[in-house]
């Protein structure tokens, strides 16, 4: 069975709607920080404060291609996976990459009581968000198809997600 990969800013939805699609399509939910996180026994926080965001890039790399090989999944991605081109490339030969995206002032409302993103934990959130947002858009838009997720619960873009890739080639069955 091909993977489902998903990418997008942070505060867009990738693990709620990762966590729901793997359940709604039987398949097995993986989140790359989380891997991270289990692999140095710290958390994404800890990571950048002790080691700093090229050490983070280097393990997020390393947990990619260790994921390379696997079938069957719905990996929620951390927002930064797309800047490096050889992830890129891995994940769309993984399976179907799908950018979920949404407005700044939702994503700024998302985040607004989490503190477990340090890219975020700088300045002032609105504006680092925004500049964030138009740095990060051409490496988003390499991705298969793309969902606003903004105006939409979790069920509503599980649901656009599943019938997307129905229409598309090689979509997976449903119940
Ligand atoms: C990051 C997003 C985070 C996490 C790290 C860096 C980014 O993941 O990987 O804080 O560069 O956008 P989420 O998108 O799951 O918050």
């Amino acid at each position: 069975m091909m993977n489902i990969v998903l990418v997008g800013f942070m505060g867009t939805g990738k693990t709620v709607v990762g966590r729901r699609l793997a359940e709604r399509l039987n398949m097995i939910f993986v989140d790359l920080d989380s891997l991270i996180e289990e692999k140095l026994k710290l958390s994404v926080n800890e990571i950048f404060e002790r080691f700093g965001e090229r050490f983070f890039r280097e393990v997020e790399r390393g947990i990619v291609s260790q994921i390379s090989n696997r079938r069957g999944l719905v990996v929620a991605t951390g927002g930064g996976v797309v800047l490096d081109s050889r992830n890129v490339a891995t994940l769309k030969k993984l399976g179907c990459m799908i950018h979920l995206f949404a407005r700044p002032d939702v994503i700024l409302e998302r985040t607004r009581d989490t503190h477990h993103r340090p890219l975020l934990e700088t300045g002032d959130r609105k504006i680092r968000i925004e500049h964030l947002l138009n740095e990060r858009r051409p490496f988003y838009t390499q991705a298969h198809c793309e969902i606003d997720t903004s105006d939409l619960d979790v069920e509503d873009v599980a649901g656009k997600i599943i019938r997307y890739l129905q229409e598309s080639c090689h979509g997976p069955r449903t119940g």
